[in-house]
């Protein structure tokens, strides 16, 4: 299985595009995200899945039930092969969000059908931040509420931190997705990147990051990378680096 989503995080159109032409479908699918479809829009999305690519619409919808309902079921037009809600949104708009994705694939037939997910708490939350909107307790705490609130609504999963999954297969533990960013290569990983990465496994701005190795050991269904691809001399060879360190780690999980 193809565990690797490559996260298109680009304010160039042309960059963007320029990269998912040296990628290869069975190496990673592709997140598209509020940047680059508010630049871009419906047209790269068909571009990138004529292309051969699995699209996450990563656009994080957060409104009434109705509203949401009806943007899900204009991705899910699109053929993406998943799009995702604040979970923070509530039962009524979980409901309506994945009847609008069930109704669009029996319609229409997507092709396997889109799949929905769950943003539980941002990663850039902690305590006080929480604190601040007025929710007084520990992010863990919430994550694990709306994890359940996502796993209720029958969600297929949730994006989270790799430090939450061992959480979230306590709430959920079959056929619930979990979809990690916040993932860094080692240096010195079973694949080694050596000089094929002029990025190297620098954190950026993630916080208590795994590396892709421990990510699929400690249960990650998906992992979200993006800059140590993007930004790499040679992406494609970042990629198959990282693809064969996953299908290593898939193996020791399995066995
Ligand atoms: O470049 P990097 O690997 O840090 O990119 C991670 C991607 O995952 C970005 O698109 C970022 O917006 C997204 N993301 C994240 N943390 C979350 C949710 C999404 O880093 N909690």
């Amino acid at each position: 299985m193809n565990r690797i989503i490559t996260a298109l995080d680009f304010a160039d159109v042309s960059k963007a595009q320029e990269l998912v032409d040296r990628l290869e479908p069975s190496l990673t699918r592709l997140k598209i995200g509020n940047q680059l479809f508010t630049l871009a829009g419906p047209a790269f999305v068909e571009r990138c899945q004529k292309a051969g690519f699995d699209v996450f619409l990563d656009l994080k919808y957060h409104d009434i039930p109705n509203t949401v309902a009806s943007a899900v079921e204009a991705a899910a037009s699109l053929g993406v092969w998943m799009v995702n809600v604040h979970a923070s949104g509530g039962p009524a708009m979980l409901n309506a969000a994945r009847d609008a994705v069930k109704q669009y694939d029996r319609d229409a037939a997507t092709g396997g059908g889109t799949r929905i997910i769950g943003v539980t708490v941002l990663t850039s939350f902690d305590r006080d931040e929480l604190s601040a909107t007025g929710l007084d307790i520990e992010p863990a705490d919430q994550v694990a509420r709306l994890a359940t609130l996502a796993r209720q609504a029958a969600l297929d999963g949730v994006v989270c931190s790799p430090h939450e999954v061992g959480l979230i297969r306590s709430i959920a533990k079959n056929n619930f997705l979990t979809i990690t960013p916040g993932v860094r290569p080692d240096p010195a990983s079973a694949v080694p990147l050596g000089n094929i990465s002029s990025h190297g496994g620098r954190p950026d701005d993630q916080r208590r990051t795994l590396t892709p190795f421990d990510a699929i050991l400690a249960g990650s269904d998906f992992l979200v990378i993006g800059r140590p691809i993007t930004q790499a001399a040679s992406p494609i060879d970042v990629l198959a680096a990282l693809a064969a360190e996953v299908q290593i780690a898939s193996a020791q999980a399995a066995g």
